[in-house]
């Protein structure tokens, strides 16, 4: 087994919910008073409808409300480090940070055009097949064919070309310090070429 088909594995047990779990209803949270953060912080850098106002932020809607609740969790304890969301998330409840959650998750997504098809044509080889000469996971087998996640993995599909790139550079240098093992081992696999196409390639699902 190779070592990447052991990761996938591994995170095959993590995935393995019920699809009843996954298919189910949001919590039901105040998405009043998540709308009054969003508008009053969030939206500055991440949109009014969590679309991202610019390439250096990630877009959070469709992301799943599970995976931001705990990246800002993560981003207030410190384990996920980032100066700026930390002073973001520091007084959020955890009830608020579930309300952002179902708030951002409900939010229309939208594919973008990528310019440049024959970098694109490369990402979408990478994000389904991988790379078997340097052992690089197809980013499908855990994201989904359509890089949507799942309740335990993050929603890649649409997402700002930019972000993906920083964050399998981050993943490569630990940077990224919460839960990296898995993202390291495949970010430290990949060339620039392969981040640059992979990244672009995600950014047109939907
Ligand atoms: C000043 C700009 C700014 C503001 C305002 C801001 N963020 Fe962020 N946010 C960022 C940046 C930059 C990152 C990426 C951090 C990194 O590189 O790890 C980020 C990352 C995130 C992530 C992780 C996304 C992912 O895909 O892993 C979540 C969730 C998030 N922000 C939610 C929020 C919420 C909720 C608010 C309002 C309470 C907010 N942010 C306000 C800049 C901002
Ligand atoms: C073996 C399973 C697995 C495979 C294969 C995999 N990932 Fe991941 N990925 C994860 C997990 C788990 C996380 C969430 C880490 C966390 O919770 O912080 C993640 C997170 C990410 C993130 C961060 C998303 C965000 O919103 O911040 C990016 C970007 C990413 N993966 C890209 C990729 C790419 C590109 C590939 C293919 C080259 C890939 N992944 C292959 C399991 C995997």
């Amino acid at each position: 087994m190779g070592s990447w088909s052991k990761l996938a594995a591994v995170a095959a047990l993590g995935i393995g919910a019920p699809l009843a779990a996954i298919a189910a209803d949001p919590p039901a949270v105040d998405l009043t008073r998540a709308a009054e953060i969003s508008a009053g912080r969030c939206s500055l850098c991440h949109g009014p409808d969590g679309e991202s106002a610019s390439a250096l932020y990630p877009r959070l809607a469709g992301q799943h409300h599970q995976y931001i609740a705990k990246q800002l969790a993560d981003f207030q304890s410190g384990r996920r480090k980032s100066d700026t969301m930390a002073s973001m998330a520091a007084d959020l409840t955890a009830e608020e940070m579930l309300a952002l959650g179902v708030f951002f998750e409900k939010k229309p997504t939208k594919p973008r055009t990528a310019r440049d098809e024959g970098l694109a044509a490369v990402g979408r080889f990478i994000f389904h097949r991988g790379n078997e000469f340097s052992g690089v996971a197809a980013c499908a087998t855990c994201h989904g064919e359509n890089g949507r996640g799942t309740e335990q993995l993050p929603r890649l599909a649409g997402q700002v070309p930019k972000y993906i790139e920083s964050q399998l550079k981050s993943f490569n240098q630990r940077e990224r310090t919460n839960d990296n093992a898995i993202m390291h081992s495949i970010a430290s696999k990949l060339s620039e070429l392969e981040v640059k196409a992979v990244a672009l390639y995600i950014s047109t699902l939907d």
